[in-house]
């Protein structure tokens, strides 16, 4: 019996006979020779069928075989230059599990619209899974970023009895006859950790009823969320832009294979270095409106900053850039006021350059007790089921700051990829929710 082995070893086999299992990617055929591409999930596999070495039946077994069809193919490994890996089998046997006859996504372009129907199969493509595995790789980065430097992990709840972000933008759901919504941050609850542990984060799906139909908007999506008593904003700051810098370097560093997949142009990544720029929204008012092309209306101090902007001022800089200081009526209300520009809050969106736009939303919170229950009662938000959170302000409040980086964003950023649904297995869109 030989060894079986996944395909990102195959270079420690060399010379030796080894089976791998596997789906057929793609099949050329010659006189008395195929070339069959398998994958198995690590990697991919040029295996050569000659019609030499097998019997006439496996020659025509894998004259049949269609795309996606799984198998266990046993043969000896040698080096070439030519395959893909630098790693050739020269089959011996093959033993077909499943002849898929059928497969329907071909190699030729389908639209985006047919993919999405299918992205339980459309997840096998080379791109796809290259997506994936940068995802891991950023998930991985971030569990040992925060890890290494002493904060803890608390996972907050997805049932929630009110809104952290605003009204318009919860899911609903019967909690057997009381309200109950789906979790649109953890924030709050992370800033009860945060006075229990210090330095905490969470990470989990975010639910966000938006009607927007955006290439960067989901229904669901992954947040990392930080939460740092002690923290000021401007530590706030520095440490987004140490994470960001520890994020790209990691993905630098061990997915350099699947930024070559995705035809990714990692020049663009690599001036991605501290410190980041950093401009007032104020400014970032007068840039659009002087430097943005193709604005007609004039874009006034309080609009918001929608995809256009997001994308252009966020093109202005060869890194991620920081909009700080926003009118505090844009703002959630836990925010602080900027003591230095009250109108303000302590608060920054941090904007990715290529198009993707907001990555990283991050405040100083309101650590008084009679200022936050002016800003609850000015967002009309229900006061009894505030009481605990206002307890964190009766009960040893202290300066505190944090941040949510939402993951598909920066994964779309990383890859280059031209639609956050290709970020997520299995994104939910507006009207979309298939497969
Ligand atoms: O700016 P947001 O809404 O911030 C919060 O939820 C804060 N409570 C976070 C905190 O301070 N703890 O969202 C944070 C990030 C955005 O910058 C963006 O990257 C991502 O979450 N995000 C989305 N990603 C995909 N689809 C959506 N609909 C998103 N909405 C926000
Ligand atoms: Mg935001």
């Amino acid at each position: 019996m030989c060894e079986t082995i996944y395909i990102c070893d195959a270079k420690r086999h060399l010379g030796q006979v080894v089976q791998l299992r596997g789906w057929l990617r793609n099949l050329r055929s010659g006189k008395n020779i195929h070339f069959l591409i398998v994958r198995d999930g690590t990697g991919d596999m040029q295996c050569v069928a000659f019609g030499g070495n097998l019997p006439p039946e496996t020659m025509e077994l894998c004259a049949s075989l269609g795309l996606e069809s799984s198998l266990i193919i046993t043969g000896s490994l040698s080096a070439d230059s030519r395959a893909p890996g630098g790693v050739e089998m020269q089959v011996s046997a093959l033993e077909v599990l499943q002849s898929v006859p059928d497969y329907p996504i071909a190699k030729k372009e389908h639209g985006v619209e047919f993919l999405m129907e299918r992205r339980h199969l459309w997840l096998r493509s080379a791109k796809q899974t290259a997506i994936m595995r940068v995802r891991n790789e950023v998930e991985k980065a971030w569990a040992d970023f925060f890890y290494e430097r002493g904060f803890v992990r608390v996972d907050t709840p997805i049932f929630t009895p009110n809104a952290v972000e605003g009204t318009t933008t919860l899911f609903e759901v019967d909690y057997h006859g009381d309200k109950a919504y789906l979790s649109q941050s953890g924030q709050l609850y992370n800033e009860a950790t945060a006075a229990a542990l210090g330095r905490v984060y969470c990470f989990g799906p975010t639910f966000r009823a938006e009607k927007s139909k955006t290439r960067r908007h989901l229904l669901e999506f992954w947040m990392l969320e930080m939460e740092a008593a002690f923290f000021t904003q401007e530590d706030n700051l520095r440490f987004q832009e140490e994470m960001v810098v520890y994020t790209v370097e990691r993905v630098l560093a061990n997915c350099a294979t699947e930024l070559e997949t995705l035809e990714r142009d990692t020049s663009r990544l690599k001036p991605v270095q501290t410190p980041f720029p950093r401009i007032t929204y104020r400014e970032a008012v007068r840039l659009v409106n002087q430097e943005m092309e193709g604005r007609e209306a004039e874009f006034k101090y309080g609009d918001d900053l929608g995809a256009p902007e997001e994308v252009f001022l966020g093109g202005q800089f060869d890194r991620p850039v920081f909009v700080t200081n926003f009118p505090a009526r844009m703002k959630a209300f836990y925010m602080k006021r900027d003591p230095a520009d009250p109108e303000t809050v302590l608060g920054a969106d941090l904007l990715a350059p290529e198009g993707v736009g907001e990555i990283i939303g991050s405040s100083q919170r309101e650590d008084e007790l009679e200022l936050m229950l002016e800003r609850v009662r000015e967002h009309n938000l229900p006061e009894d089921a505030f009481q605990w959170y206002l307890d964190l302000r009766r009960y040893g409040t202290v300066p505190h700051s944090g941040f949510g980086a939402g993951l598909e964003r920066i994964v779309a950023w990383l890859c280059g990829a031209p639609h956050i649904r290709e970020t997520i297995a299995f994104p939910r869109m507006l009207h979309h929710m298939y497969p």
